[in-house]
């Protein structure tokens, strides 16, 4: 056994411990839609495993302890974060990652980071996060699951930009708090995509 595996087997056992049974097999299974996105994509398949497994580690709490444990260890929450707190385990999971997993790597902690929001000018890895959560095989709420997962193996840009414009439909239709983060990164991937504001005024 190397010693990504190993690694693997620790923290998998050490989540399980921690998380709900459907989040923890939510996290497996986005851990193995990664890596089949970093197989298409020549990804690190180490590295987008481990992101996966992880990214939901701070989901083991309400959003309001979630809160509370942000403030007490220096975590920066913006006023967005306080209107919108269902976005803030993905900051508070790379913090935890970090302190509590012992896991270094900057690429898979920014990655954890920003799964909720996305953000501008994502690297590889977290486009694939953030596109694997969304499609995971035990998914099946969002209607438009079959054409963002066929399009996921095509281009991750393009499926960044569908992913993003969907979710601002969503929660503009459903009166939610948008993330300014979650609007710059639509605002980058429909500039990168050639793409008109449609969404622009519907208020
Ligand atoms: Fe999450
Ligand atoms: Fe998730």
């Amino acid at each position: 056994m190397d010693n990504q595996c190993s690694q693997i087997m620790i923290l998998r056992r050490k989540l399980q411990s921690k998380l709900a049974p459907m989040r923890y097999e939510h996290s497996i299974s986005v851990s193995f839609t990664c890596m089949n996105l970093a197989m298409r994509y020549g990804y690190d398949l180490d590295r987008a495993e481990l992101a996966g497994l992880m990214h939901d580690c701070g989901k083991r709490y309400s959003d309001e302890i979630i809160l509370k444990k942000c403030l007490k260890h220096g975590i920066e929450v913006t006023d967005a974060e306080y209107k919108a707190l269902p976005v803030l385990h993905a900051k508070y999971g790379a913090w935890l990652a970090e302190h509590k997993y012992g896991i270094d790597d900057a690429e898979v902690l920014s990655a954890i980071r920003c799964h909720t929001t996305g953000k501008p000018e994502m690297s590889v890895l977290d486009k694939i996060l953030y596109i694997a959560d969304y499609i995971e095989p035990r998914r099946y709420k969002a209607e438009n699951l079959p054409v963002i997962r066929r399009l996921a193996y095509e281009d991750l840009d393009k499926t960044m930009y569908a992913i993003l414009a969907g979710t601002l439909d969503y929660l503009k239709k459903k009166g939610g708090n948008i993330d300014p983060m979650t609007a710059d990164a639509y605002e980058y991937f429909r500039k990168l995509e050639g793409e008109p504001n449609e969404l622009k005024g519907n208020g």
